[in-house]
C-alpha cells in the first residue's frame, strides 16, 4: 500500500513537473533566425489565380534552408558540455527543475559534427528546399514550367555550401531526376552586388556592421534589470548556484535553435534551460540585435536593398529571357528587403530599456530558415500586376492597396530603388559624409 502510494505521488510530482514546465508549442514559436521552415510553410499548395490574368513570372528570393552551427558556435560548444555535467550533477542533489525524461535527454546530449562543415545544409535543410519549390511550382504553374530549360529559368546562389546546395535541393523539387544534369546554375562570384550587397560594402561595414554604436540597444538590453532576472531564471531551473553570463545563455538558446530545427521529432534538451519568459527575452534581444544592423535601424543598411529590388524590376520589364529567377542567400538580404519594401515596420524603433511584446518585426516569423519572398507577375486584361508572397503567403504591400499591385505603381513608388541605385556611391569610403544618416527618432 505504502508503495502504491509512493509510486502515485511521484507520477503526480512528475505530473505537475511537465505541466510547468515550457510547452513545446511555445517553444517552436520563439526561436528566431533559427526556427525551422516545417512550422512557417503554408501547405495550402492550391493554384492562385485572378480572373483575367495570368501568372507569366516570378522572382524570389530564399535564404538558405536549414543549417549546421558557425564555426564560431561550434568552438563554443565545450563549454555546453562541461555545462551539462555540472548541471546533472546538480539534478542528482535535487536541485534544478527537470523532469526525469528532460534529465534523460540532457543525459544522452552530445554534438556530433565535423568541424570542416560547419554552416553546412543539413537534411532538414533540403526536405525545405524540395517541399517549398514543389508547393511554388503547384501554385503558379504558368511562371514556373514543369519541365527545365536554361533559357527560361535562372538559379543563382552566394559562394556559400549551403546556399549552393539549396539551389540544388530546390531545383530536385522542380523537376524529373534526368534533368538534374542539365540544370545550369549561375556561377557564385565572391562578390556579389544583388544577392549579398552588404558584404563589400565600405561604408556599411564600417557606419553600421563595425559601428559600436549600432549594438548599444542590444547591450543596454543585455545589462538590464529584466535579463540579469533572465539569467537568474535559467541558473535557477537548472539548479545551479551560480548566475550563468547572458554568453552561455544565447548559446542554449542557439543550440536550442539549431537542435529543433534539425531534428523532426524531439526539441532539444537545451530548450528546457527556458520558461515562456526567458525564452522570448533572448529572443528580443536577438530581434533587436537585427533591427540596428539589417532592418529599419539604419537607413543604409536597407537602402543598399534597391540592388536586388531594381533586378527585380528589371527582369519584370524584359520582353523575352528568363520567366523564373530562384536566388539563394542570407537572412542579412531577406531581412534588407523586407525592410526596403517597408514591412513589418515596429509603431517606434525598438529599443533596449524594455521587451516589446507585441512588435511586427520578429525573426521567428520573417527570417526562419529557408524564409523566402516572391513576387510574381500577372499580366492581367487592365495591365500587369505583382503579387507579393512572403513564407509563402500572400502579403499586401504597405504601398498598395490591393495584394495584386499594378507594376506601375510600383515602379513610380520605387523609382528611386530602379534608377538612383548606384553601388559605388552608395557603398564607397570615399569622404561624402552627407550620405551619414542615421534615423535617430
Ligand atoms: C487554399 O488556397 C486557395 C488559393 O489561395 C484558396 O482559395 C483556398 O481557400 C485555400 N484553402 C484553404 C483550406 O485555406
Ligand atoms: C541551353 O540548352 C540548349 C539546348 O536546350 C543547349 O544547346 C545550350 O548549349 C544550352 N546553353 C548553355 C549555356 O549551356
Ligand atoms: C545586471 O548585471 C550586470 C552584471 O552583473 C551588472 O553590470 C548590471 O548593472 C546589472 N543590471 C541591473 C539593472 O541591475
Ligand atoms: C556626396 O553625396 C551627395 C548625396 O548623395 C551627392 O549629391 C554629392 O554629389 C556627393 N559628393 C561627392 C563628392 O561625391
Amino acid at each position: 500500500m505504502q508503495i502504491l502510494l509512493t509510486v502515485i505521488v511521484l507520477a503526480l510530482i512528475n505530473y505537475i513537473d511537465s505541466v510547468s514546465s515550457i510547452k513545446t508549442s511555445f517553444i517552436r514559436q520563439h526561436l528566431g533566425s533559427r526556427t525551422p521552415y516545417r512550422f512557417r510553410a503554408n501547405k495550402n499548395d492550391s493554384r492562385i489565380k485572378y480572373p483575367g490574368c495570368k501568372d507569366i513570372k516570378i522572382w524570389m528570393v530564399i535564404r538558405h534552408g536549414t543549417r549546421l552551427p558557425s564555426q564560431k558556435d561550434l568552438n563554443a560548444v565545450s563549454s555546453l558540455l562541461e555545462l551539462k555535467y555540472e548541471v546533472l550533477w546538480q539534478q542528482e542533489y535535487g536541485k534544478g527543475q527537470l523532469t526525469n525524461e528532460q534529465f534523460n535527454r540532457l543525459q544522452e546530449w552530445r554534438v556530433n559534427i565535423d568541424p570542416d562543415q560547419d554552416s553546412y545544409l543539413t537534411l532538414e535543410g533540403q526536405d525545405e528546399m524540395i517541399l517549398l519549390a514543389e508547393r511554388m511550382q503547384k501554385r503558379f504553374p504558368s511562371a514556373i514550367k514543369q519541365k527545365y530549360s536554361n533559357k527560361t529559368f535562372l538559379f543563382r546562389y552566394t559562394a556559400t555550401q549551403r546556399a549552393q546546395q539549396s539551389a540544388r535541393y530546390f531545383t530536385n523539387g522542380l523537376f524529373e531526376k534526368k534533368d538534374a544534369q542539365d540544370i545550369i546554375f549561375a556561377p557564385a562570384t565572391r562578390v556579389d552586388t544583388v544577392l549579398r550587397f552588404y558584404k563589400h560594402c565600405d561604408r556599411w561595414l564600417s557606419q553600421v556592421k563595425r559601428n559600436p554604436e549600432t549594438y548599444k540597444e542590444t547591450r543596454l538590453f543585455g545589462l538590464s534589470r529584466q535579463m540579469n532576472k533572465t539569467l537568474e531564471s535559467v541558473s535557477y531551473r537548472l539548479g545551479l548556484s551560480r548566475v550563468l553570463r547572458l554568453e552561455t545563455v544565447e548559446l542554449m538558446y542557439k543550440f536550442c535553435g539549431y537542435e529543433t530545427s534539425w531534428d523532426k521529432h524531439h526539441i532539444s534538451p537545451w530548450c528546457y534551460a527556458f520558461d515562456e519568459d526567458s525564452m522570448q527575452m533572448l529572443e528580443y534581444y536577438h530581434d533587436l540585435k537585427a533591427y540596428w544592423l539589417d532592418g529599419y535601424g539604419h537607413e543604409l543598411s536597407y537602402r543598399q536593398a534597391c540592388m536586388s529590388i531594381k533586378n527585380m524590376f528589371e527582369f519584370f520589364d524584359k520582353r523575352d529571357g528568363y520567366q523564373s529567377i530562384f536566388m539563394f542567400s542570407h537572412s542579412g538580404t531577406i531581412l534588407k528587403v523586407l525592410t526596403h519594401m517597408k514591412l513589418y515596420q515596429p509603431s517606434s524603433p525598438l529599443r533596449g530599456d524594455a521587451i516589446v511584446k507585441d512588435r511586427p518585426w520578429k525573426l521567428s516569423e520573417i527570417d526562419s530558415f529557408a524564409a523566402n519572398l516572391a513576387f510574381v507577375l500577372f499580366r492581367c486584361k487592365d495591365g500587369d500586376h505583382v503579387l507579393t508572397l512572403h513564407q509563402e503567403r500572400i502579403i499586401k504591400l504597405p504601398m498598395c492597396k490591393h495584394e495584386l499591385c499594378p507594376l506601375k505603381h510600383l515602379k513610380e513608388y520605387f523609382h528611386d530603388s530602379i534608377y538612383k541605385c548606384d553601388y559605388t556611391d552608395m557603398c564607397s569610403l570615399q569622404p561624402n559624409s552627407t550620405n551619414v544618416q542615421v534615423e535617430n527618432n
